[in-house]
């Protein structure tokens, strides 16, 4: 199977943790395109859904999925996003598609985290992927200072010859080279660091399960 069918395959599979007659919290990213396009199936069983990117937003309207406002509703029975990486405990990078900072609040606002992957996002520890960091401008100098103190490498991430501004208005800094052994710490650390929004390693809101795409199908992994 592709990548691409391995994704589409555990789109189809979360279904299966969307609450009928409840809202439902949704992720950003190819994977998580996949489930949207699944859960065009249920739209009529589900109240709407709350996003976390204005890219999700825009796929589930199209698709006549009502998006509400995070403040707007309470506790949502389950949260679907996919990762970057994912380690045997559920620890999590994420931020790939830049949405990092709305899927935290999301994965907060949210009682189960439903991660969904294909299998060349499981690792033993996270960081082979650049980590993500969405940080306010005038502190990135800064905090890519403090990221080279660690030995890594920090860069902005550009789009079009610019810095790619997210949907909060901010900077993403990727973060190469770091080998991130205790990921609860190091997220306590550097989201603490000031100018720093949100760091891409998600252990606070960690996965409760993780539905990993494989050549023999689905896995369902719990945490
Ligand atoms: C977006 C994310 C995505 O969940 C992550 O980048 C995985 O994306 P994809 O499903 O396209 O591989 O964190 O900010």
């Amino acid at each position: 199977m592709t990548q691409d069918e391995l994704k589409a395959l555990v789109g189809q599979a979360a279904l299966h943790y969307v609450v009928p007659g409840e809202i439902v919290g949704v992720g950003t990213g190819s994977t998580v395109n996949k489930f949207i396009d699944a859960l065009a199936s249920m739209k009529d069983q589900i109240k709407g859904a709350v996003s976390s990117s204005e890219a999700s937003t825009q796929r589930l309207k199209a698709l006549g999925i009502a998006v509400f406002d995070c403040n707007a509703v309470g506790e949502l029975s389950v949260y679907i996003d996919g990762a970057d990486e994912i380690d045997g405990q559920g620890h999590m990078v994420k931020g790939g598609g830049a949405a990092l900072t709305r899927e935290k609040i999301v994965a907060a606002q949210s009682r189960q985290f439903v991660c969904i992957a294909d299998e060349s996002k499981l690792v033993k520890t996270l960081g082979a992927f650049p980590l993500p960091v969405e940080v306010i401008p005038m502190a990135t100098a800064r905090v890519m200072r403090q990221f080279v103190a660690m030995g890594a490498v920090a860069q902005i991430r550009q789009k079009d010859g610019q810095p790619l501004v997210t949907d909060n208005g901010q900077y993403i800094v990727d973060v190469s080279g770091l080998h991130i052994t205790d990921p609860l710490a190091f997220e306590t650390q550097v989201s603490q660091w000031p100018g720093v929004v949100t760091v891409g390693v998600f252990a606070h809101q960690k996965a409760h399960v993780c539905l990993l795409g494989t050549a023999s199908g689905v896995k369902t992994l719990t945490f």
